[in-house]
């Protein structure tokens, strides 16, 4: 079912101490009618969500591995995030990509691998400013999601929630416009609609991700088809994602 979801994506920021100091500030979060989420650190993730057993935070994770174990030094398995009770996890996200050489042949192992063990994903796309400026954005997007997600079927939709985060807006403090992403989100949603058919698209939660902060959040998010954002830097703050998820509620 589409919810409005606000998730804090917190990378790799913050030690145990201020883990743990961060999560005891979200606990007075005014949530009502949004599904609040936070992706820690790996070490943290157990910790976080014992902290937030008795509240209604999801504690996801950032990525994951696809293979289910064996010699791959440094990765997190399926398994292992399961084992301590995180369902969900962030796939895709564009640092992945760059930095990781996270391709879509990766991705829709990592997304087919995920959903196949019942787990949950945000699945993240986006074009780069070179892409944008060429206009070649609608295309970048359609291609990420035909060779990833669009090849699942219907049914897997029921776990899927996407991200819109185009590359060009992440930590740059530049924003796409409210009317920039309400096109795309509208795009993604008729490509799901013709894939599949409008009972999917209707339901399919799209967030937007990019520079959100209090003081655009109520724009961006009143727009019909964004249905909340992913957060990095606003999300380390927790009156800043205080503010965002007000915005939302
Ligand atoms: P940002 O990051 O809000 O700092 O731009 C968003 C993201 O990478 O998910």
């Amino acid at each position: 079912m589409r919810k409005k979801i606000v998730a804090g994506n917190w990378k790799m920021n913050n030690d145990l101490d201020q883990t743990m100091s961060l999560i005891e500030d979200l606990k007075n979060l005014e949530s009502k009618g949004v599904c609040v989420m936070i992706a820690p650190a790996f070490p943290f993730l157990k910790i976080s969500k014992d902290l937030l057993e008795d509240y209604q935070i999801e504690v996801i994770s950032q990525n994951v591995h696809q293979k289910s174990k064996g010699a791959y030094t440094g990765e997190v398995s399926i398994d292992m995030l399961k084992s301590i009770g995180i369902s969900t996890t962030l796939i895709g996200h564009s640092e992945r990509r760059a930095y990781f050489n996270e391709d879509d042949i990766v991705l829709f192992e990592k997304v087919r691998c995920t959903l196949d063990a019942g787990m949950n994903i945000i699945f993240c796309f986006g074009e780069d400013l070179k892409d944008r400026k060429s206009n070649k954005h609608f295309d970048i997007v359609k291609n990420q999601l035909e060779n990833t997600v669009l090849k699942l079927k219907k049914e897997s939709w029921e776990n899927i929630i996407l991200a819109y985060e185009p590359v060009w807006a992440i930590g740059t403090g530049e924003t796409a416009s409210p009317e920039q992403a309400q096109e795309m989100h509208q795009y993604v949603r008729n490509c799901i609609s013709k894939c599949y058919d409008e009972s999917v698209s209707e339901s399919i939660s799209i967030l937007y991700g990019g520079s959100v902060k209090p003081s655009n959040a109520n724009e961006i998010f009143s727009k019909k088809d964004v249905d909340g954002g992913l957060i990095g830097g606003a999300a380390l703050l927790a009156s800043d994602f205080n503010e965002i998820i007000k915005v939302n509620s």
